[in-house]
């Protein structure tokens, strides 16, 4: 599986056939990649999973579903309002729920956070669990830090962990360190959500995990697993 941080909280997950974009807030992105010749244009996914309603995760999901007729994988009501403006390839689905997918699955985990557009509520916010293959990666979306990430970590195995270090309306990075050490990935920690614009801007530094290394990958990045 090739791992592509797109900046913030977006990551494009794929093994060539199956192509997986999550939270793809591209477009006004200041750290999106646009400078590397990456832009919601040359993205081509065969599946979006979103794991909250705010409009720095929704980001270009809209225009891209249309585009491309990729499945938009979604907690409920967000689900809905992704359908509401014109796409049809939705898998509707709470935290604690799995959909089934050609390349595995994925599944909704909690998370501790708000989820609403304009005021309209876009049902929980949640963490995105990936199995593609052999492979598993646990997009903690944007929360809290809980101590249940222990129990993500013994059900899903996660290689990869992706959690937010940005502080604020997330974890800052000494939660992040300490969830990466309940959930326990086996490969390596990516931080997210950090150093996207002032409010938001941490000492990556700080984010120093024990249970595994971290890999802190700029816009554009990719990572083999
Ligand atoms: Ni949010
Ligand atoms: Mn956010």
């Amino acid at each position: 599986m090739n791992i592509t941080f797109l900046g913030h909280s977006a990551f494009y997950l794929t093994d060539g056939d199956h192509r997986v974009l999550i939270d793809p807030f591209l477009t006004g992105n200041p750290v999106a990649p646009s400078t590397a010749g990456l832009t919601p244009a040359d993205i081509n996914p065969t599946h979006i999973a979103l794991t909250h309603g705010h409009d720095d995760h929704i980001g270009d999901t809209i225009d891209i579903a249309r585009r491309t007729d990729a499945t938009v994988i979604a907690p409920y009501e967000l689900a809905n309002f992704i359908g509401e403006h014109g796409v049809t390839n939705l898998e509707p689905a709470g935290s604690g729920g799995t959909i089934a997918t050609p390349f595995g699955s994925v599944s909704f985990v909690q998370a501790f956070h708000s989820s609403s557009t304009d005021g309209r509520y876009m049902g929980p916010a949640c963490g995105i669990v990936v199995l593609m293959h052999d492979k598993v990666v646990y997009h903690a979306g944007d929360t809290a830090l809980f101590s249940d990430m222990a129990l993500i970590g013994e059900l899903f195995k996660p290689h990869v962990a992706i959690v937010p270090i940005g502080d604020r309306f997330t974890m800052g990075p000494m939660h992040a360190s300490k969830a990466v050490d309940l959930i326990k990935p086996s490969v390596c920690a990516i931080p997210c959500h950090y150093n996207t614009w002032p409010p938001i801007t941490v000492d990556a530094s700080q984010f120093k995990p024990t249970a595994c290394k971290v890999e802190a990958l700029k816009p554009g990045e990719s990572l083999e697993l």
